[in-house]
């Protein structure tokens, strides 16, 4: 009996070794189903801190690195991303008539933020006008301050940007406004001391109006259809919600009126006072998925009033990221994820909030003296460049495509840690992508764990071939060294460099996937 026993044992073992030749037959639709979600040719957009913005556009003329990184995305949709200057150092602008650019005041830095954020910043006409010198295209969204509840400014500032936009320079560069958001972060402001700490979201509503109404008189906004309209909410948190201030009849009053867009912003940890993230945490689909579907609600809400909705501000955490997490490989596929799961959701843009030496950033735009991680001296310093997840702003837009037309739906991918989209032209199935979110970091041993994946076509048959290009990662830890279709981007002048690598895949056979990659399929 004993033995009979043991044996029965061995084969169960035998059975579960044989098990982990891992495989999943993925159902791919030919033709759009019902449920398929518009994508943006700007859904990869970014917000910039306010503080620092000249080193993003250049000063004289422009800084050549990030127009390439900007044109090298824009080249694969048609459009540019579009750029939202603010976030927290829009609550601390002042508008000078005797400021040309910008002067700002930094507290020194530390090695949890190596580089602050400035604690005051006054700006002149020369300072908005510098949006001259973004890709021709390119549309904006500039921040006005309403943390110091004071109209005179606000109104300063809007007058400013509106005649940046009418001077010939920025006017010949095909540089757009869109849109002014008056202030960042409202709901924090009761934390923050913008505001009293009993200030609710019913106070918030008719302060806004109080603010928005003369900032939008004063630009000439008068509805949500003209050339430049309003950007509503940009809360941090739920603490305010848009469903909140529908209620309230925010969009009842004159400046809301001409609110066209709501913008909320979310980042999935903090890392204000440090803390230890771990990567994995992040390299999860049940994560992802839980960071954004708090927003269903809200999403549904505000399509329901015809707006648009966007996260207006994110990343993966809080207070410029956390080493070892946002500044890795991993976290490319943690975008890639995290950006095509909220198109599914109805979310139309997602802009990354970036800003210079911040360790989530996607392009780092100007040489940095200290290091991002602790703020140690580089030397000798390091140049211009990208960080891994700026690959993930080229392969979603290579997902996207430049129809302008494309829609989406997410694969049902039979795996805990792969996910995967396919994306449609018009009725037809064109490309899909698929992540494989299983971390294999500088500490993993053994051989490097594979899913194969199977394809089953529906709503008609697809034979032959395919072609793949693969996002190929050494460790999800890592901190560069990455590449796309054999390319890489880590470049002096942000060009790509080496010749493409495809791959041809046989639709019979299908392809393998092996943990910490990613592959787009050009069907
Ligand atoms: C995938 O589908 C094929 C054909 O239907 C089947 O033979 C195979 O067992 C399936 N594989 C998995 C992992 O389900
Ligand atoms: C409001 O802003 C104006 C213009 O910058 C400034 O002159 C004034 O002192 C400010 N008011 C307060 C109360 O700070
Ligand atoms: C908030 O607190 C202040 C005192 O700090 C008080 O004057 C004010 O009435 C309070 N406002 C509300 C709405 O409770
Ligand atoms: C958001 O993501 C973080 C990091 O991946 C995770 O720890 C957290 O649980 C997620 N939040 C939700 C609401 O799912
Ligand atoms: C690095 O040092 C150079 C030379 O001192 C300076 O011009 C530049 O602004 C510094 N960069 C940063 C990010 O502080
Ligand atoms: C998913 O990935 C994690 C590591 O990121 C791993 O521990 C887990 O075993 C993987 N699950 C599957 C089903 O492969
Ligand atoms: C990238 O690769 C180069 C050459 O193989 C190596 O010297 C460097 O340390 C790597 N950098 C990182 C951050 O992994």
């Amino acid at each position: 009996m004993i033995h009979s026993s043991s044996l029965v044992a061995t084969a169960a073992v035998f059975h579960l070794l044989a098990g982990v030749v891992n495989a999943v037959n993925v159902s791919v639709p030919l033709a759009p189903p019902s449920g398929a979600q518009n994508l943006s040719p700007t859904l990869v957009s970014f917000s910039i801190e306010q503080d620092n913005w000249p080193d993003w556009t250049g000063i004289d003329s422009r800084n050549e690195f990030v127009h390439t990184a900007l044109s090298n995305l824009a080249s694969l949709t048609g459009h540019p991303p579009s750029i939202r200057v603010g976030a927290n150092s829009e609550d601390h602008t002042f508008w000078s008539p005797t400021v040309t650019i910008n002067e700002d005041q930094f507290p020194p830095p530390n090695t949890i933020t190596p580089y602050p954020e400035a604690s005051s910043i006054t700006v002149g006409d020369g300072y908005y006008q510098l949006s001259r010198f973004l890709p021709s295209g390119t549309h904006m969204t500039w921040g006005v301050n309403f943390g110091a509840d004071n109209v005179t400014n606000a109104v300063n500032m809007a007058k400013s940007i509106i005649k940046a936009f009418q001077t010939s320079s920025v006017a010949n560069s095909g540089v757009v406004l869109d849109l002014i958001e008056v202030g960042n972060e409202a709901d924090l402001y009761k934390n923050n001391g913008l505001r009293p700490s009993n200030w609710t979201v019913n106070q918030y509503v008719p302060d806004w109006e109080s603010v928005a109404g003369p900032v939008a008189q004063a630009a000439g906004i008068t509805s949500r259809t003209g050339p430049v309209s309003l950007q509503g909410a940009a809360f941090a948190g739920q603490g305010f919600t848009p469903r909140q201030i529908f209620s309230l009849g925010i969009l009842d009053s004159a400046p809301g009126k001409a609110i066209s867009v709501i913008s909320q912003h979310r980042y999935s940890a903090a890392f204000c006072n440090g803390g230890d993230f771990p990567l994995v945490s992040f390299m999860s689909k049940p994560s992802i998925r839980g960071n954004l579907t708090i927003f269903n609600a809200d999403i549904a809400a505000t399509h329901q009033q015809g707006l648009r909705y966007i996260l207006g501000e994110t990343n993966s955490i809080a207070c410029h990221g956390a080493p070892g997490v946002s500044n890795t490989a991993g976290i490319a596929l943690w975008v890639i994820d995290y950006t095509l799961q909220a198109a599914t959701l109805g979310i139309e843009q997602a802009y990354f909030h970036e800003g210079v030496g911040y360790k989530y950033n996607f392009i780092q735009p100007i040489t940095l003296n200290r290091s991002i991680i602790d703020g140690s001296p580089l030397n000798p310093p390091q140049p211009p460049h990208v960080q891994p997840a700026y690959y993930a702003g080229i392969i979603i837009n290579t997902l996207v495509g430049s129809t302008g037309s494309s829609r989406i739906v997410e694969l049902t991918v039979d795996d805990t840690n792969i996910s995967g989209y396919a994306a449609f032209e018009g009725s037809k199935l064109v490309r899909a992508v698929f992540v494989n979110l299983h971390a294999w970091l500088t500490s993993s041993t053994g051989t490097r764990p594979s899913v194969h994946i199977d394809f089953g076509f529906t709503g008609g048959s697809k034979t032959g071939t395919a072609t793949a290009r693969r996002f190929l990662i050494n460790h999800a830890d890592d901190t560069a060294n990455v590449t796309w279709a054999g390319q890489s981007f880590e470049t002096a002048s942000g060009l790509p460099s080496g010749s493409v690598v495809t791959e041809s895949v046989a639709l019979s056979k299908g392809l393998d996937l092996p943990a910490t990659e990613a592959v787009l399929v050009d069907f």
